[in-house]
């Protein structure tokens, strides 16, 4: 079978983890996609130490990497609303597939890119948008197919969980955990993302579409992120048997379905409240299955990329099968759901 030749368009925390595993991993990957995964073409915005070592090749230019005929799969890894935008609706419009991480990216545009996808039959995958290396996207969408989702809920932020886990167990000030989160790759580009509770909301609205068939609706949700919890308030919290947790929160209510994220008190026995560090965990309760739990890293390089190469892997697989069967399977169908009152 022909190799699919991929993009990256950026070269930061994930890209990184995804050259790595694709290099080190490659035999694993080649026999899973039933064909090679090769590294095309690289492009890295800001001058980037790796951009001289990668052994790629590499443009300054993200653009010259979705017009370059010899790419089949753009990998969108630089995160932001607008640029991401440009480059991604760019590469649908060239025919090319697109693999992203982009919460942010999917949230807010996701209903325009999905529609411009479907109209070019090609797919756009992102499971490495939400929960970092759970296949959450995965396990609702396919796993739980068969149900009716009544509600999910789950520690969806690694940062926040890092924050608040460090501030009970060692009684760190917030800023300072904060900063090392940014040191180890896990926080955003701009962190209050993290901790005003977008990111989360971001991730919510993403799975909330997936389990509810509903567009995507990221301004509907509740969203009050952890920046107003004390030292204090998690000690109080212990003494009287819970711990705070950011939770995001999407469940059936009348007709339509409740978004929400704030921090939570949960009893300290329970699953949720035992989810430490920058492990994420969601709950989904189906009709048939009853309650199910994921866990895993929900931020940094690899864990990330780990979903990023799921997503190639998985593209690779069906790009010899029919277009409009691959766009069902992989994206999302604004048109054929029903538009629920949020
Ligand atoms: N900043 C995000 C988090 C990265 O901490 O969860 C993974 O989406």
């Amino acid at each position: 079978m022909k190799p699919v030749r991929i993009g990256i368009c950026g070269l930061g925390t994930v890209a990184s983890g995804t050259v790595n595993i694709l290099t080190r991993n490659c035999a694993e990957i080649t026999g899973r996609a039933g064909c090679d995964v090769i590294i095309e073409h690289i492009g890295a915005r800001r001058d980037n130490p790796l951009c001289d070592t990668t052994g790629y090749k590499v443009s300054r230019d993200i653009f010259a990497v979705v017009d370059d005929p010899n790419v089949d799969v753009v990998v969108e890894l630089i995160g932001g609303y607008d640029v991401a935008k440009d480059l991604v609706l760019k590469a649908i419009a060239n025919g090319k597939h697109v693999v992203t991480a982009n919460k942010a990216l999917i949230a807010v545009h996701g209903n325009e890119i999905f529609a411009a996808a479907k109209a070019q039959g090609v797919s756009v995958c992102y499971e490495a948008a939400v929960a970092g290396g759970i296949p959450i996207i995965k396990a609702v969408r396919e796993g739980l197919a068969a149900n009716r989702v009544e509600w999910l809920a789950g520690i969806i932020n690694g940062t926040g969980n890092f924050i608040l886990t460090e501030m009970r167990d060692k009684g760190r000030a917030f800023d300072d955990v904060l900063k090392e989160a940014q040191a180890l790759g896990y926080a955003e580009a701009d962190p209050t993302f993290d901790v005003e509770g977008i990111d989360a909301a971001h991730k919510l609205a993403i799975l909330a579409s997936i389990a509810f068939g509903i567009p995507l609706q990221f301004d509907k949700a509740y969203t009050e992120g952890i920046a107003e919890v004390s030292t204090v308030d998690v000690e109080f919290a212990e003494e009287l048997g819970y711990r705070i947790k950011h939770l995001g929160i999407a469940r059936r209510q009348g007709a339509g379905v409740e978004l929400r994220v704030h921090p939570t008190l949960i009893p300290e026995k329970s699953l949720i409240a035992n989810v430490h560090g920058v492990m994420n965990a969601v709950m989904v309760q189906g009709d048939a299955v009853g309650t199910t739990l994921y866990y895993g890293a929900g931020a940094g390089a690899e864990p990330t990329a780990s979903a990023v190469v799921a997503d190639l892997v998985d593209l690779a697989r069906g790009l010899d099968g029919d277009a409009e069967h691959r766009v069902a399977a992989l994206g999302f169908h604004a048109d054929k759901l029903n538009d629920l009152p949020i």
